[in-house]
């Protein structure tokens, strides 16, 4: 099947056939990245734009680095030193960047559809790389691509996700991906940041974690979004951790072989215990290698390549 979608924007848009196409598409980056030279030629001559308006890690380098793999050149926004800080619109700011004759938009912003605005006035892909508590869709597929890589199959998996749902867009796009793809995904931690109409999205809702947490496959953790929280959701920080952190205890509850897993970035101390972050049941930097893979998978598809041009075996 050709893939057709100009924009990454979210994967509740995604059917599961797409989220498949990106899945192996990503394999077969995967498989690049284990070679001496890593470098593709795909985007030779592609100019790339992240344009960054909220903090980031991973995820900017992460794509500076797909893009690079895949021979495009790149330039990543900055937005303390921009136009943006005297006033210039995100509608603005974008269309300039198109006029100097960028291919292509990696955005992250903190407002909710800020990905789907820019794809609808500008005329070059845009990738959503996190908008405001809405999705995260590349994390999600990362997630996913690496669940898989240590889990095969996620139909009938129990994937456990505790934290801060309520502001994670991470959260969202994770619910979506997994639902789509046959897992059983529980959600817990306090009622005020897990409430209950995300049963809507067709997930189990849990404010008891040893119940949630028992015969998980998966237990992925989220962080706080103190940024997205306008008041109190619980009394303190410390409060939080002693009933919904993970320690070596609670992880006990929890399958021998469970992975556990964090998007990033982490509060040791806070949701995961340190020892257990950095444990063998972590795949926490796993997450973030196979990131470069389904990040070149999601700008080469949205470039116009197709799938069927990487799946072949590479040398
Ligand atoms: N997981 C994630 O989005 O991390 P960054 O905010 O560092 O990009």
């Amino acid at each position: 099947m050709p893939w057709h979608r100009k924009h990454l924007l979210t994967i509740e848009e995604l059917s599961r056939a797409e989220i498949e196409q990106l899945l192996a598409t990503a394999g077969a980056f995967r498989r690049i990245l284990d070679r001496k030279v890593k470098k593709v030629p795909a985007l030779r001559g592609k100019t790339i734009v992240n344009l960054f308006l909220e903090p980031s890690t991973r995820t900017r380098i992460s794509f500076e680095m797909a893009a690079k793999l895949l021979s495009a050149d790149t330039i990543s926004f900055d937005a303390a030193a921009s136009s943006t800080t005297k006033g210039e619109t995100l509608r603005d700011t974008a269309q300039n960047i198109q006029a100097l004759n960028a291919d292509m938009i990696v955005l992250r912003h903190s407002a909710s559809g800020s990905p789907l605005y820019l794809s609808r006035v500008l005329g070059i892909p845009v990738i959503n790389a996190g908008d405001g508590a809405h999705e995260h869709p590349t994390q999600a597929l990362l997630d996913v691509f690496t669940m898989r890589e240590k889990l095969g199959d996620l139909k009938g998996r129990k994937i456990v996700i505790l934290g801060d749902i309520l502001f994670s867009r991470v959260a969202r796009s994770n619910i979506h991906a997994l639902t789509k793809l046959g897992a059983n995904v529980t959600i817990v931690g306090p009622s005020t940041l897990v409430p209950r109409w995300f049963e809507a999205l067709g997930v189990k809702v849990s404010h008891n974690l040893r119940s949630a947490l028992e015969d998980a496959d998966v237990v992925m953790l989220l962080r706080i979004q103190h940024e997205r929280q306008a008041s109190g959701h619980f009394p303190s920080v410390g409060e939080y951790t002693g009933m919904f952190g993970l320690n070596k205890t609670r992880a006990e509850w929890i399958k021998p072989d469970a992975i556990i897993m964090h998007p990033g970035p982490i509060n040791r101390g806070v949701e995961i215990d340190s020892d257990l972050a950095d444990s063998p049941r972590s795949v926490i930097l796993q997450q973030v290698t196979n990131g470069i893979a389904v990040r070149m998978a999601a700008l080469y598809l949205c470039a116009g390549g197709q799938p069927e041009h990487v799946l072949a075996p590479v040398e």
